[in-house]
């Protein structure tokens, strides 16, 4: 078994993923400043997680981008490899405060690689982003099609992943995967772990539940005259609990096969439409989700669909769950926790 650090191991994607690596008998130390995120999250890891978690989750509460803060999560035990989670991921934010997203993201980053050399540790799994591939030429997305960012954010991204490119070719002990999400979504079956935006929800599916529970009177379509089947955007949604179980293999690929870098997307291949996903989750909660169509917004594309044939030939890793699951999973944790973490 393995000791993990998980930096930003509370947040959305973190929170899930420490859970499956703890029901893998992993112990982990996680490095989150809750800036988007709450304790809480974890706490409700440990309780899924069962009993001895408690003593296999150790949380340090600091910064990423701070010395003093990696050095006493990299102190909990010695680091068998590195999750890194922490980051900034609000499309429009990173375009009216950049500043704050490249010291964040990329800044935060260059701290975490130096500490991981000064500590021995160069096994490391990296939250990129299929936003790195901007307006696609073709779908399904291959790994090896252009990288052409188009906001700050998929610029950090893309800037990280270079960063990561030369490090590990300087020198042959490291072990890096860059996984490309395409749309993280749903929630863990038992509704208590889930996706708690602050404020305003900008992406889809916490605006519909949040529409569907009644916090939010009516959702935006944005744009219904994009050439897709019913005029509305296509995406491929991933459930949270398929990635989670991506970092998984990916950690095993990087542990036991001499691959030094991994640069894979983690997405199901299948894209649906807005309207499509609507029409799921209108169903599966028998709530009604009134709409208006809306003109497009700025820097969307009409379909990003993974091509995911890479993951599963190097992972033996893809998707299960479809989405009627993340529908009804991301329903059940809407509904328990109407204010998310907050109550
Ligand atoms: P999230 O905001 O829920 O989680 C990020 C965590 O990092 C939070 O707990 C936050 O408090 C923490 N954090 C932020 N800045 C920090 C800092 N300076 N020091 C320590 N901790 C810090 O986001 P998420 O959806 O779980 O995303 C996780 C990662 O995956 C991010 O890097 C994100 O860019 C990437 N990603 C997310 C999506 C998505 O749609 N959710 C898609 C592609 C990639
Ligand atoms: N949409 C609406 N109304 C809304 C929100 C979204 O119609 O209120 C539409 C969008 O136009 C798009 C689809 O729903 O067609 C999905 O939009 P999201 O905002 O949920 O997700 P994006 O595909 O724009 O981007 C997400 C994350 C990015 C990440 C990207 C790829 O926000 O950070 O997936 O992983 F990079």
């Amino acid at each position: 078994m393995a000791h993990l650090l998980i930096t930003g191991g509370a947040g959305f994607i973190g929170s899930h993923t420490c859970l499956v690596l703890l029901e893998a008998g992993h112990s982990l130390a996680v490095l989150d400043n809750f800036t988007n995120s709450s304790p809480e999250s974890l706490r409700r890891v440990v309780e899924l997680a069962g009993p001895s978690a408690g003593r296999r989750l150790e949380v340090v509460r600091g910064d990423v981008r701070s010395h003093e803060d990696l050095k006493q999560a990299f102190e909990v035990a010695p680091v068998d490899g590195v999750l890194h989670f922490a980051g900034l991921k609000a499309v429009g934010e990173s375009m009216s405060q950049p500043l704050r997203y490249w010291d964040t993201n990329v800044g935060g980053s260059r701290s975490l690689l130096s500490a991981m050399a000064a500590h021995d540790c160069r096994t490391l799994v990296f939250s990129s982003s299929a936003t790195l591939y901007g307006y696609p030429d073709t779908v399904p997305i291959p790994e090896s099609a252009p990288v052409r960012p188009i906001n700050p954010y998929g610029h950090t991204k893309a800037a990280v992943e270079r960063m990561l490119g030369d490090l590990a070719a300087s020198e042959p002990g490291w072990r890096i995967a860059c996984l490309r999400y395409f749309n993280p979504v749903g929630a863990h079956p038992s509704g208590r772990i889930g996706e708690d935006p602050n404020g305003i929800p900008n992406n889809l599916f916490p605006f519909i539940s949040q529409v569907a529970v009644g916090r939010r009177a009516c959702l935006d379509v944005f744009g219904g005259d994009w050439p897709t089947a019913d005029g509305s955007g296509v995406r491929d949604y991933i459930h949270v609990m398929d990635l989670a179980e991506g970092h998984l293999a990916t950690l095993d690929a990087l542990l036991t096969s001499g691959e030094q870098l991994l640069t894979l997307n983690l997405g199901s291949g299948r894209g649906y439409s807005v309207l499509e996903v609507i029409n799921t989750f209108r169903a599966i909660s028998g709530k009604a989700v009134p709409y208006t169509i809306a003109s497009r917004r700025d820097g969307d594309a009409a379909i990003t669909v993974a091509d995911p044939q890479l993951a599963e030939q190097r992972l033996g890793w893809k998707t299960k769950r479809n989405l009627h699951d993340i529908c009804r999973d991301g329903w059940a944790w809407q509904q328990a926790n109407p204010k998310g973490y907050s109550r």
